[in-house]
């Protein structure tokens, strides 16, 4: 990932969302999914503790300031939050660039993270700049399988997380994009 041409806008649109770069006052959004067993059982297995979730806010600032790219803040149109989404320097594939997203349970099922990934995608293409996205799922999560699929990324390989844990990668090039602008 090239330092210097990384520049995500600190706000997005989508057709029902509006996003904005996320911030330290955000901590209460952190804590009410890091807490929320439903949410931890398909990202780290277990609920985080305040301090798990104070340090992650905080890679997720330092992510924002020093790459210029990370997770935007999503909320309806209406004004209540729905879950984050965003860019990020793979943490598990060195040099690779992932996207991810996280939904509040009650807004699951509406074709959201679908919405936030595919604007995601687009940015980190067309307005950043990366020539490849890659996504990383725990290979039991259907609905995030699912999530990539519909925004036409491709299944590469079945990968173990550290722990053990069975994972699938899958990822989109700049080249092959052409799902994202139908
Ligand atoms: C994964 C997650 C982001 C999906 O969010 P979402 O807004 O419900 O996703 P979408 O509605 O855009 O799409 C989900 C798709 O998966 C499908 N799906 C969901 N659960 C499914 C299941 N158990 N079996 C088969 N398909 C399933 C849905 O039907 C939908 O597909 P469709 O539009 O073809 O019907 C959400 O469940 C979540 O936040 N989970 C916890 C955090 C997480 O796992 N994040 C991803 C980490 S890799």
């Amino acid at each position: 990932m090239k330092r210097s041409a990384v520049r995500a806008p600190q706000t997005v649109m989508t057709e029902r969302l509006r996003g904005r770069r996320i911030q330290i006052v955000d901590f209460a959004y952190v804590r009410e999914i890091d807490t929320d067993s439903r949410v931890m059982q398909t990202l780290f297995g277990t609920i985080q503790t305040e301090q798990q979730s104070r340090l992650r806010l905080q890679r997720w600032l330092q992510m924002w300031s020093e790459r210029g790219i990370g997770f935007w803040l999503f909320s309806e149109l209406a004004g209540a939050t729905v879950g984050h989404g965003g860019l990020f320097p793979s943490p598990r594939e060195a040099g690779e660039v992932e996207v991810g997203y996280v939904l509040k349970p009650a807004y699951w099922g509406r074709g959201f993270a679908t919405e936030i990934t595919r604007e995601a995608l687009r940015i980190g293409f067309d307005v950043v700049g990366f020539e490849r996205i890659i996504a990383i799922a725990q290979t039991t999560n259907v609905a995030s399988r699912r999530v990539m699929e519909k925004c036409g990324m491709i299944f590469e390989c079945e990968r173990p997380f550290p722990d053990g844990v069975p994972g699938v990668r899958y990822a989109m090039t700049k080249a092959n994009d052409a799902p994202l602008k139908s």
